[in-house]
């Protein structure tokens, strides 16, 4: 069907942007985003600068928008706080890291080199040698969990996959795109594995190789596995060298290594692979991520293909570009010791977060090396909305990044604990009881605040 033309009063036809300037909104189906209607650019000149002025208000209408609402981002672990403006001109080249990063490439429109300085100084991070493993930058944690777990299925063909309930869904996935048999394993308060329930479905199992997602902190309460006490279980329980780790460092992966009390993630333990998103703790402005894995894993998934006379290694083909020079640019300016600095000011703010929530009677709670904070989930839609907040089940949690400082926490427990009194005292909602969820020592419902 040919384009049609479009009527003047539909050069700015969204609901989104009708708001954003302010002009009257129309209900959406629920649920769904109101999509940007796209109209053919009109013919005749003087139009066409009527509609390039419109499309730059309604472009600086939108960025004021998304401004406003990373303010009060608290749910998700993004870290928001980044100026990346001296590489605003890399926008405008096109940069395709297709394949290897390690493969020489005819094309010289590409960033390998920022790529392969980023995989060398993870490589240094995690302690392998530079020569010993092999490894990209990814599309995000999701891509990252896709490769490490797909490295383990092909050096063990018949093994089962085996992770906490708390991980991330990306893991599911893997497990249901590769048809390997998972099996869930049981997780404490706290949202760490439970080494016993590991031990018990390992000892039914011991034909079978074992392939292990390790959550180096889960999605919602921020725990980590005990790299440790997996690997000793597996060989108590007559696994040696018959098993795999993948470690997903999603957000913690980032983090862990600038705790001074965290437990060492490296591969100087028997593990396959460490990923981890790109996006989350170092702020890269477009999704991404990095996989690294041991060389010899590595080898068994690549082969040879004539049409890009190289080997294909990645789950995806083509590579987005940009995103190792956002993270070369964001590591040689932070460095260990500016990361490390953040880490800290994030654990401060964690912790008086939880102090906060406390203080205003509500369950909350943070583990030790997390700056994931989970508390009861707010009655108000609304609320959870404008914060911005991530929920499951009982539970909200908010992610302290970087930008979330201490004093835009001071101002949203305030704003809770004013909803608050609103929802129990004035409305009669009753104070949920989260023992089962955080630890009763945890819970301020009727049975357990003392
Ligand atoms: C533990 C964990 N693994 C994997 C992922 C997926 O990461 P991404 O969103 O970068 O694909 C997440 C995302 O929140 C996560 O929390």
């Amino acid at each position: 069907m040919p384009p049609t033309m479009p009527s003047e009063d539909k050069l700015v036809v969204p609901n989104t942007l009708h708001q954003l300037l302010g002009c009257p909104v129309t209900a959406g189906e629920k649920g769904c985003t109101e999509g940007l209607e796209i109209v053919e650019p009109p013919v005749d000149e003087s139009t066409m600068v009527e509609t390039e002025e419109h499309m730059a208000r309604l472009m600086e209408g939108y960025l004021q928008h998304l401004q406003e609402r990373s303010a009060y981002h608290l749910g998700y672990p993004l870290n928001l706080d980044h100026d990346f403006s001296p590489l605003a001109p890399f926008l405008n080249i096109s940069l395709n890291n297709a394949g290897d990063p390690f493969a020489k490439v005819n094309s010289s429109v590409h960033s390998r080199q920022f790529e392969v300085a980023v995989l060398h100084w993870f490589a240094d991070l995690w302690e392998v040698q530079r020569d010993q493993y092999w490894g990209y930058i990814t599309t995000g944690g999701t891509e990252g969990n896709l490769y490490g777990l797909l490295a383990g299925r092909e050096l063990f063909p018949s093994g089962i996959l085996y992770t906490s309930y708390d991980s991330h869904y990306s893991v599911f996935k893997a497990a249901k795109m590769y048809r390997v048999k998972c099996i869930r394993i049981a997780t404490t308060v706290s949202g760490e594995m439970n080494y016993a329930d590991l031990k018990y479905r390992l000892l039914q199992n011991t034909s079978s190789p074992a392939i292990i997602n390790a959550n180096i902190g889960t999605t919602f309460k921020g725990a980590i596995d005990d790299i440790d006490q997996i690997i000793s279980t597996l060989e108590k329980c007559g696994f040696q060298n018959r098993y795999y780790i993948h470690c997903d460092g999603a957000l913690s992966g980032m983090m862990m290594p600038f705790m001074k009390q965290a437990p060492k993630v490296s591969f100087k333990k028997p593990i396959g692979s460490i990923s981890l998103s790109g996006h989350k703790f170092l702020g890269c402005p477009m999704p991404c991520g990095v996989v690294i894995t041991r060389l010899e894993h590595a080898q068994i998934l690549s082969t040879y293909v004539e049409y890009i006379a190289a080997k294909d290694s990645t789950i995806t083909g083509s590579r987005n570009g940009h995103a190792p020079i956002f993270l070369w640019y964001t590591l040689s300016k932070k460095g260990y010791k500016g990361l490390s600095r953040e880490v800290q000011i994030c654990l401060e703010n964690a912790q008086y977060l939880e102090i906060l929530l406390k203080q205003i009677g509500v369950s909350a709670s943070c583990n030790a090396l997390s700056t994931t904070v989970v508390f009861e989930r707010p009655v108000d839609e609304e609320f959870v909305g404008r914060w911005q907040l991530a929920c499951e089940g009982n539970l909200a949690h908010i992610v302290v990044m970087p930008n979330v400082t201490f004093e835009k926490l001071t101002t949203f427990s305030e704003e809770l604990a004013e909803k608050k009194r609103c929802w129990y005292q004035e409305k009669g909602f009753g104070i949920p009881c989260l023992a089962v969820d955080i630890g009763h020592e945890n819970c301020f419902c009727s049975a357990h605040a003392v």
